[in-house]
């Protein structure tokens, strides 16, 4: 009965407290955008990946311990083999009031397969990835992706009744001259739009210095065009909102590189192999699989110790220059 009595919620030791559990399912995914992953990327060996079950299992630890929010990420978390097992699992959780929120984040590439049973699972949102609306440089940021099948998992997400928000990596020199064009869009569909500045996850053969587009910069030239009204909106996460007066519609800032949103950081992330990152930015992680006893034991007072490790904050360099974590976005999710 490990919810009779709740134990006390997770803290760390600058009194941030943890409501928060991103989970990825699979380092793999069905894209390979330029900004996340290397042409050649080496993928986990099967044997490395923690089962679903395992999954759910340790989630509901985190659960245990007062996490109110999880999201599923991955690489691409619907290329995951049965992954709707996982979200059974969290329905059950929702069902019981134990979780506020389960949500997902994707490339959409799959939605058409997964959008009415997400939603009849009880996911509510879902993130969308997509940079740009021109099919060729769609194709080129992904490299090997095709624009159709996200315009189409975007049609079957609304379908479904999922609210949809779309995520889009700031990149100097096309992306500029498109941003409208997301805007407009996203806007046009009742969709929320984060711009999201680009973070030093990883090698990918490119010079990220070169690309990187400072948010405060885009923001600026933004306004020079559009009524961008402050907003109190907050989703819980590092995104900082603005009403689009013209639209009507909503765009989050998220200023990963130069701005310090980690004071009030309470997230944490459990990758595909079990292990416990408190932080994106930091190499550092806990294998939830080891200890003397195994999964089970003291697999709270493991979680516990591990969040009160939890850094105060991120090291990035503020011009992107610097590769931050040898770890790809991939490895680990937004
Ligand atoms: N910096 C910032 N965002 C990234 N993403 C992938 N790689 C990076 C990076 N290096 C984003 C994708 C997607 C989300 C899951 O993470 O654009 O929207
Ligand atoms: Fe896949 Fe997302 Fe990485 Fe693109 S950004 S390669 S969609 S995990």
């Amino acid at each position: 009965m490990p919810y009779d009595a709740p134990p006390a919620p997770l803290t760390d030791s600058f009194g941030r407290a943890v409501t928060y559990l991103r989970v990825s399912v699979t380092d793999r995914c069905d894209l390979r955008c330029t900004y996340c992953m290397a042409e050649k990327m080496a993928f986990l060996p099967r044997k490395d990946l923690v089962s679903l079950e395992d999954l759910a299992r340790l989630t509901d630890a985190f659960v245990d311990l007062g996490v109110r929010k999880v999201r599923v990420t991955g690489g691409e978390p619907l290329v995951r083999r049965n992954v709707l097992d996982l979200f059974r699992h969290l329905a059950r959780r929702l069902d019981a009031g134990q979780v506020d929120e389960v949500t997902l984040t994707t490339n959409g590439t799959q939605l058409p397969r997964y959008a009415y049973d997400l939603a009849a699972l009880g996911v509510r949102r879902v993130n969308v990835s997509l940079d740009s609306l021109s099919t060729d440089r769609y194709q080129k940021i992904t490299r090997i992706g095709a624009l159709d099948k996200v315009l189409a998992g975007l049609d079957a997400a609304q379908k479904a009744g999922l609210k949809v928000k779309l995520n889009a990596l700031a990149s100097r020199g096309p992306f500029e001259r498109e941003v409208d064009d997301l805007i407009r869009f996203a806007h046009g569909r009742d969709m929320d739009l984060t711009l999201i500045e680009e973070m030093p996850m990883g090698k990918t053969g490119l010079d990220r210095a070169a690309s990187f587009l400072p948010i405060s910069e885009l923001r600026r030239d933004l306004a020079t065009r559009w009524t961008l009204l402050n907003s109190d909106h907050r989703t819980g996460g590092p995104a900082e909102y603005v009403d689009v007066a013209e639209t009507g519609g909503r765009i989050g800032f998220i200023t990963a590189m130069t701005c310090g949103f980690c004071s009030a950081c309470n997230r944490v992330r459990l990758s595909c192999t079990g292990k416990l990152y408190t932080c994106m930015a930091d190499e550092g992680s806990v294998d939830l699989r080891e200890g003397p006893s195994g999964w089970t034991g003291d697999l709270h007072a493991r979680i516990r110790a591990a969040v009160q490790n939890k850094p105060k904050g991120h090291r990035f360099l503020e011009n992107g220059s610097c590769s931050a974590t040898q770890r790809h976005m991939s490895a680990l999710g937004g």
